[in-house]
């Protein structure tokens, strides 16, 4: 036997740490955080193990139970009491994200980042103003043009409450510029604009939709989100956001989209974020609790590979348990 590389000679105990190429810590990570205005007590999701929308009083230490794993960031979403045909809570100075947002920045320093997108305050669960006859016409959905306004005003409303990031994740077209316009408009030009930039009509988002009530009443969203087939496409899309001034490039699901992270990392200088979703995470638990895979080695893994393939910034839901081990 004559080889002259041997990868097995670096892969002793104490060698590995020092020839490892990539790893994980808390301050990669941002968990996400539900608030929710219908309930005053926390509710379990039960679709995602662990994870509970809590009522804006204790919007405050969510935040402070997160932090104490050592993660900094999180992305809020919000449940609002009521909704209608525009979505009308998501730009409302009182809603559930803005009335959230201004107690954690008040009582905290976490990084705070909303998600700004209209599929939870409309009550037909699309991201945006529906075309007239959509409800008849599987054909249409999202109005585009029309839904930017809507979007700035939210994005808006969400800083004057005091968020440090919005990320919109409607997939209008032309979303990142009329926020970052209306951002500058109003006074906000060193606010970053985080763009769902590569966001795919994915089923691993049940989970997410039971958690946020966001299902849509009819449909699907298929006319606004990217087919999951397409890569090149990715590319344009966000080409597109860069163009109009995003400032961080997401790309969502995570794990099976981890081609388009690492293909987005070669080709641009910003910041990439993966968003690890909610079946994601649902898949991992649901076998652990049967026993066929060990959790947290899992999960692990599966953040290692997010960011091995790119990644700067993971969204996650196992942001806590994984912080907490680092
Ligand atoms: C809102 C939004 C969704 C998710 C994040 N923001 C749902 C959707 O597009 O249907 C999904 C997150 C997850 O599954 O964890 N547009």
């Amino acid at each position: 036997m004559d080889f002259t590389d041997r990868p097995r000679r670096l892969r002793t105990d104490g060698v590995r740490p020092l020839v490892s190429e990539t790893e994980l810590q808390a301050s990669d990570l941002i968990a996400p955080v539900f608030v929710d205005a219908t309930t005053d007590e926390r509710v379990e999701i039960e679709s995602m193990p662990g994870h509970e929308r809590v009522p804006v009083d204790e919007s405050v230490d969510r935040v402070r139970e997160v932090m104490e794993t050592g993660v900094e960031a999180v992305m809020v979403f919000g449940i609002p009491e009521s909704k209608d045909e525009t979505g009308s809570r998501a730009w409302a100075d009182d809603g559930v994200v803005q009335r959230a947002v201004r107690r954690i920045v008040d009582a905290t320093n976490a990084y705070v980042i909303t998600d700004v997108c209209l599929c939870e305050y409309t009550d037909h669960g699309h991201c945006g103003v529906l075309e007239e006859s959509a409800e008849e016409d599987p054909r249409l959905t999202v109005k585009n043009d029309e839904t930017l306004e809507l979007l700035s005003k939210t994005a808006v409303s969400h800083a004057e409450a005091g968020a440090d990031m919005v990320a919109p994740s409607s997939m209008t077209d032309g979303m990142v510029g009329a926020i970052r316009e209306g951002l500058d408009e109003a006074g906000y030009e060193n606010l970053p604009v985080m763009s769902y930039a590569a966001k795919y009509e994915s089923a691993f988002y049940g989970p997410f939709r039971d958690a946020a009530d966001g299902a849509p009443a009819f449909g699907d969203r298929r006319h606004y989100q990217m087919d999951p087939a397409n890569a090149r496409e990715a590319m344009r899309e966000v080409q597109l956001d860069v163009e109009q001034g995003a400032d961080v490039l997401m790309v969502k699901p995570a794990l099976p989209y981890l081609d388009i992270v690492a293909e987005i990392r070669r080709e641009f200088d910003h910041p990439v974020a993966a968003y690890n979703v909610s079946g994601e995470y649902a898949m991992l638990h649901a076998a652990a609790e049967k026993g066929w895979l060990s959790l947290d080695e899992v999960a692990h893994e599966s953040l290692l590979s997010i960011k091995r393939a790119g990644a700067d910034l993971i969204l996650t839901y196992f942001a806590e348990d994984i912080a907490a081990q680092l």
